[in-house]
């Protein structure tokens, strides 16, 4: 990261076709959704009491109010004050949860963090005080029937959640494949975690209804001892920092008492203009209709350029393209790692994201970690294309200068 952010801020007279943004396009409707909320808020009589004064440690009730009733309402759930807590964004959430359930615990044993499918968001990566609690699992490779495509499944074969283990996370959809566990496999891992009395939090910084970038069906699930986690950022408010947790009480609580420690609560202006989106329907009204279809065009316009420009003999897989604001590939048997095939795309103008950093928490060494990069879906279509046909040159290029794999060699690992 530290080395895109050098080459795109020294450019030496040169202009980069990023392919590696983080940040979400600012989309004209979502912009001035939070223009006239902010306008709302200004002309109320709540400015004064949102801005001047301290607010409770859980989060300012309006926003509650709107969050609880809206999905109550969509999911036919009960929850209630007790079940929610905000967060000055979703990433300290998983902060407070990594050094209140993770870590050494009173007695010194470890309690490990536990990401069931690797590769995940590279965020969690620095979230523990104690970096050895983090464990990641090796997936399954699902190489399906369409050629150059593939998806990555959690291998219950291996997972191991325990006593030791201090709690469960995985984001849904992924940061960075686009992957979305199934149902199932999430009601899986929950049943795995549920003897041991283990939280399981589900990353849903992209996930419905805001701001619903899955393109494949998907139902949030709640359980006990499991935590909904939502961002806000990914609907157009990054800057705000606004995250929620929504689920079981007693993980709550814990947390709640770890946020007022830390910062007392997250910013109020944030949350204020949110509790006005959510409340009038607007919110997930724009998610479904403007955010969602963004990202899913860009998507298809990607694989419409992979199929056209990629050298058909050559060993590249799109991962399933089911949510999120990503594209992740693999070049199975790379001639070079995924950071020298960085480096020869940055040669050609293009920056897109080297995979290794993906792998948090991955103890073993896997070859398939250098063999993969992320791209993202923010920029225009043309620089997409464009983009596409300088990798499908580099990627011709390295596998002409070493023997072409026959088969796809890795079918389930
Ligand atoms: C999967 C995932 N989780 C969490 C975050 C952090 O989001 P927030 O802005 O809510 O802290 C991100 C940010 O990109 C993300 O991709």
């Amino acid at each position: 990261m530290k080395d895109i952010i050098e080459t795109l801020r020294a450019g030496n007279g040169r202009t980069f076709i990023n392919l590696s943004a983080g940040n979400p396009v600012i989309l004209p409707e979502v912009e001035q959704l939070w223009r006239d909320c902010t306008a709302e808020l200004l002309a109320s009589n709540d400015y004064g009491e949102v801005v001047c004064r301290y607010g409770s440690s859980q989060g300012y009730e309006p926003f509650i109010e709107a969050v609880l009733g809206d999905f109550n309402q969509r999911y036919g759930l009960s929850l209630t004050e007790r079940n929610i807590l905000i967060t000055p964004g979703s990433q300290a959430l998983y902060f407070y949860a990594a050094n209140a359930f993770g870590g050494y615990a009173a007695g010194g044993e470890l309690k490990e963090i536990i990401l069931p499918l690797s590769p995940d968001y590279t965020g969690y990566g620095g979230v523990s005080l104690f970096p050895e609690a983090l464990r990641a699992y090796k997936p399954t490779i699902d190489l399906g029937d369409q050629p150059h495509s593939f998806k990555y499944r959690p291998d219950f074969s291996q997972l191991e959640i325990n006593d030791n283990t201090g709690f469960v996370l995985f984001s849904r959809p992924c940061n960075p494949t686009g992957n979305v566990l199934t149902d199932d496999e999430v009601h899986r891992i929950a049943d795995l975690a549920a003897p041991h009395n283990v939280p399981v939090f589900v990353d849903s910084a992209y996930a419905p209804p805001y701001p619903a970038l899955n393109f494949t069906e998907m139902t949030p699930v709640f359980r006990p001892n499991m935590l909904h986690c939502l961002s806000l950022s990914k609907a157009g408010l990054p800057g705000e920092r606004i995250g929620v947790a929504l689920g079981d009480e007693a993980i709550i609580q814990v947390l709640q008492s770890f946020q007022t420690n830390l910062c007392i609560h997250s910013s109020r202006y944030g949350q204020a203009i949110a509790a006005r989106a959510i409340a009038s329907g607007a919110l997930a009204q724009i998610a479904e209709t403007v955010i969602r279809p963004h990202y899913r065009h860009k998507f298809q316009v990607l694989e419409e350029n992979l199929e056209q420009f990629m050298p058909k003999q050559a060993p590249w897989y799109l991962h399933r393209g089911e949510g999120a604001i990503f594209a992740w590939l693999w070049f199975d048997q790379l001639p070079v790692t995924d950071w020298e095939l960085y480096q020869q795309l940055k040669q050609y103008g293009v920056i897109a994201v080297p995979g290794s950093p993906f792998f948090p928490g991955l103890k073993e060494d896997w070859e398939h970690k250098h063999q993969c990069i992320r791209i993202s879906l923010t920029a225009t279509d043309e620089e997409v294309a464009t983009g596409v046909r300088h990798l499908a040159t580099v990627i011709e290029t390295l596998y002409k200068q070493s023997p072409m794999p026959p088969t796809p060699m890795a079918v389930s690992h």
